[in-house]
């Protein structure tokens, strides 16, 4: 069934992989290859589609005709919601943290235009959203649906990311991916040959707290925590959201070489620090290098962001 919804929605598995040319790499006798997750499909792209294809089949099996969700105004995993529901037959409901906000921004106009209906939570409301009170108040406004988490990190969304490195067919010393929940991590991780490494980049500043979460997805999801894995916390260009010309310099650079934009939220952010790490050293030359494209972001790219510095 996996495969029948993938082949329905003309989604393209497995992702392609793209090495980057690059005579700093060379002279390090580094290859770093993309693993192009953002190319998958043109609304359901990088790591949404990953973590939504599971959760979609499992609503379809289940017999449910909605999908709800939560996320804030601005976010990436409501539209990939909206539009997921739009191609594959089923109602969304996006729960929006706070007020509403006429006009609606892209991100929610986007969503309604997808037939996403659109219900406002205050912030404490907000807060308790996994409480059975807030969601039996949903199920009595909205009737039986299928719940996806905020931002689409659940067991099967985890489980469902270890596809990633087992789509990767040639050998690698360590696999790169930015991290926000760190769902994709953890995912990825489980799926790694004996030998392999990976690496998550924290877009959110302090991300530390993150490695007890991908390990807490891992039990979860796995029923153990594997040791094969770490995060790197000090690539965060200020914090969640936010760039530095520095950061913005390298994406039009990589550009120039690459000929793609990356959005900076993710994964430029991703990009920089694993060319700085192998620069310095901590990745040992001569490795290969897989770095995971988690998808395009244009929602928090143009209209969430801040400079930092
Ligand atoms: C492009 C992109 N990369 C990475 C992430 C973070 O993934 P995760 O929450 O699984 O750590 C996100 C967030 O959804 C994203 O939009």
């Amino acid at each position: 069934m996996a495969d029948d919804l993938a082949a329905q929605l003309g989604v393209r598995m497995p992702s392609p992989l793209e090495v980057v040319r690059s005579a700093e790499l060379d002279r390090l006798g580094t290859r770093l290859i993309l693993k192009r997750d953002d190319r998958i499909h043109p609304q359901l792209s990088g790591n949404k589609w990953r973590k939504l294809q599971p959760n979609l089949e499992a609503a379809l099996a289940g017999g449910h005709d909605t999908l709800l969700t939560f996320g804030g105004a601005y976010s990436n995993h409501l539209r990939a919601v909206a539009a997921a529901g739009h191609l594959v037959g089923l109602q969304t409901v996006g729960a929006v943290r706070g007020e509403e906000h006429q006009p609606l921004n892209p991100t929610l106009t986007f969503a309604v235009a997808r037939g996403m209906h659109l219900v406002y939570l205050d912030r404490q409301t907000y807060r308790d959203k996994g409480s059975p009170k807030v969601l039996d108040q949903l199920h009595r406004e909205f009737g039986d649906f299928y719940l996806v988490p905020e931002g689409g990190t659940n067991a099967l969304a985890v489980r469902n990311c270890a596809e990633i490195t087992r789509e990767i067919e040639e050998p690698f010393d360590l696999i790169c991916t930015p991290c926000g929940t760190g769902g994709t991590l953890a995912g990825m991780a489980a799926g790694l040959p004996p030998g392999s490494r990976a690496l998550g980049f924290s877009a959110l500043k302090g991300g530390d707290f993150l490695r007890d979460e991908v390990r807490r997805l891992q039990e979860v999801a796995f029923g153990t925590a594997f040791e094969n894995w770490d995060i790197e916390t000090g690539f965060h260009f200020g914090g969640f959201g936010r760039r530095t010309p520095e950061l913005m310099e390298f994406v039009d650079q990589f550009e120039d070489h690459h000929g793609t934009p990356f959005e900076w939220v993710y994964v430029a952010k991703m990009l920089y620090g694993v060319i700085d790490l192998c620069r310095r050293g901590v990745v040992a030359p001569r490795s290969t290098v897989i770095a995971v494209i988690t998808g395009p972001d244009e929602g928090v790219q143009s209209h969430n962001a801040s400079w930092c510095c």
